[in-house]
């Protein structure tokens, strides 16, 4: 049947997602059940998130982390960050710690104005193209006077419309090409709105109008954050050979595009995560920043580092149109909580911190892969997710970030110590101290009950001794084991673990073997004797090995081994560990 659904949109939420969960899952409770974990309980707030898109089921929570000890010229900052990667915060906080030490971020804004285009179609004379343009122009200003009325009050507004021949491109293509300034918004709709009362008063019988849109490609709102120090204050073990290599890492980026391209996707993950933080458009700044590093016509790094006379000096120049009113930075109580935290910024300030964001998340990634290497940072961090993943308790968390301390983190590493941790300890039984033995089995009476197996108690207790008298050399099973499975099977004996439940000895019969004693008594005793006797036959011939009947020819140490294993199997089968 089509899955193809007409309304979809007005159907209620609950509706739609009964629509979604019955066409789309398996588990319709168990997905309903994750969907609406994730609602707010606080149905307002809920509604609110709702309307920010259509078609809303539930939210996507992402961490919102705080990176402290940021200086940015002389002022300190808690930078929040939006991001799902565990070692951006990490990174971020250690470097703004790292930089506050050496004069913190300088920044500076280099510029705020964005661009808007009324991309159009005209086929006539450029001549009188130009004439009508310039003889209107002062109309299309006139056309957004009720747009551009508050704007033009915070000091913003549009400050150039210029008309631009691109026919060499592409036949008959002109362009209104307009620069505005947008003060603290972002401006998106304050832009978009200006070009469409723009394009509208410019529209004639010969002038097509195709779009009119804001470019995200934004020269000239540009930013730039710089760190500096004399080399010695870098420290390590040596600050020299540091700025070297961490120069040539720049200097490649600037060079082999395959490397800026991840070069300043780290600068990206400091970058995205204030932007997200803050509510602004990270797909806007993304498009912008990776614009801006193709200017030139070559891919290239938006950091850069010099050394000069003893001083190492490490910047960024990147485009970075943010807004700190309006849109979603009004209306997302964390977006709102975010300026708050950055002490209620103007979107110049806010591009300075963003900038420095960027710069230290470079720095981080720069500093470890030219030192460390990335990936003991990140699977340092990333050992926490596994750990999470695994609903590790706190202790287990403790214990095993400890152990990872100077050890390689893998996942496989992680588990397999986590595993270890999580095995039940187990109780082994030393069946060579007669005391323990005796305590132990004396708990034992004819209405024992096994928590497996057939046995009775006694059963059991004979069952041991007659085990120990192959060992002994008094009960011959005829039982062949060859080497290929011996060598298969003995290696169990050296490790830690236990002799399955419900484990049966091929040479055992079915059945329980009748009962050779009185009483639990007396058959505790045999199996006291029997063992000294294990001692005592082995001790007189140190070389003997006698033939198990599933693991193979045994030495004394490989009986003992395997009756350690026997011992507890069988006094957890009463409960007596
Ligand atoms: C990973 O998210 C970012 C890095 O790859 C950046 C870089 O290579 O510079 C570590």
């Amino acid at each position: 049947m089509s899955k193809i659904i007409s309304g979809f949109s007005k159907l209620t939420k609950e509706e739609k997602i009964n629509w979604l969960t019955k066409n789309y899952f398996h588990n319709q409770t168990e997905t309903v059940n994750i969907i609406k974990q994730y609602w707010n309980i606080d149905a307002d707030l809920q509604e609110l998130h709702d309307d920010f898109i259509e078609n809303t089921i539930s939210n996507f929570y992402m961490p919102f982390g705080v990176a402290p000890n940021f200086i940015i010229n002389d002022r300190e900052y808690v930078i929040p960050m939006v991001v799902e990667e565990s070692s951006v915060v990490a990174a971020a906080s250690l470097v703004a710690k790292f930089w506050s030490t050496r004069g913190g971020f300088k920044t500076k804004v280099l510029g705020t104005t964005k661009i808007g285009q009324v991309h159009f179609m005209f086929a006539g004379d450029k001549q009188e193209l130009e004439t009508y343009f310039n003889q209107n122009k002062t109309e299309l200003y006139a056309a957004t006077a009720s747009i551009t009325k508050n704007m033009e009050k915070r000091g913003g507004g549009i400050l150039a419309i210029n008309l631009v021949d691109k026919t060499d491109k592409l036949a008959n293509y002109y362009q209104l090409h307009i620069t505005f300034e947008t003060k603290d918004s972002m401006g998106a709709n304050f832009i978009n709105s200006c070009l469409e009362a723009i394009a509208k008063k410019f529209e004639n019988d010969n002038i097509e109008i195709v779009m009119s849109i804001l470019s995200n490609f934004v020269l000239e709102c540009l930013v730039r954050a710089e760190v500096s120090c004399k080399i010695d204050e870098l420290g390590g073990e040596n600050p020299q050979k540091f700025a070297e290599k961490f120069y040539q890492a720049v200097k490649i980026a600037e060079i082999e595009p395959y490397r800026a391209v991840t070069h300043n996707k780290g600068i990206m993950n400091g970058i995205d995560a204030v932007v997200l933080a803050t509510g602004n458009d990270f797909r806007a700044i993304e498009a912008g920043a990776h614009a801006f590093a193709s200017r030139s016509g070559q891919y290239t790094s938006l950091s850069h580092c010099s050394i000069d006379n003893g001083i190492f000096k490490f910047w960024i120049e990147i485009p970075l149109a943010l807004g700190t009113v309006g849109g979603l930075t009004a209306l997302h109580p964390m977006a709102k909580l975010s300026l708050e935290m950055l002490q209620k910024p103007s979107a110049r300030t806010l591009m300075q911190i963003t900038a420095a964001a960027g710069l230290a998340q470079n720095f981080a990634a720069l500093r470890a892969l030219t030192t460390k290497g990335i990936q003991h940072g990140h699977m340092k961090m990333h050992l926490q997710n596994i750990l999470n993943q695994f609903e590790a308790s706190e202790s287990e968390k403790e214990i095993i970030t400890a152990y990872f301390d100077k050890r390689t983190v893998s996942h496989s590493a992680v588990v397999e110590k986590l595993n270890s941790l999580r095995k039940p300890i187990i109780n082994w039984i030393d069946f060579l101290d007669e005391n323990k033995v005796r305590t132990h089995l004396s708990k034992l009476n004819a209405a024992s009950i096994p928590n497996f197996g057939s046995m009775n108690a006694q059963q059991m207790i004979e069952h041991l001794s007659a085990v120990t008298q192959i060992a002994n050399g008094n009960w011959f099973v005829n039982t062949f084991v060859s080497d290929e499975k011996s060598a298969r099977r003995k290696p169990f004996l050296n490790t830690d673990a236990e002799l399955q439940t419900g484990f049966k000895a091929s040479f055992l019969a079915e059945e329980p073997n009748e009962l050779k004693f009185n009483s639990i008594q007396e058959a505790i005793d045999d199996l006291v004797n029997q063992v000294a006797l294990f001692v005592k036959v082995f001790k007189f011939d140190a070389k003997r090995t006698i033939v198990h009947p599933f693991f193979g020819d045994l030495d004394f140490d490989d009986w003992q081994k395997f009756q350690v294993k026997h011992f507890t199997h069988h006094f957890k089968q009463f409960g007596l560990v």
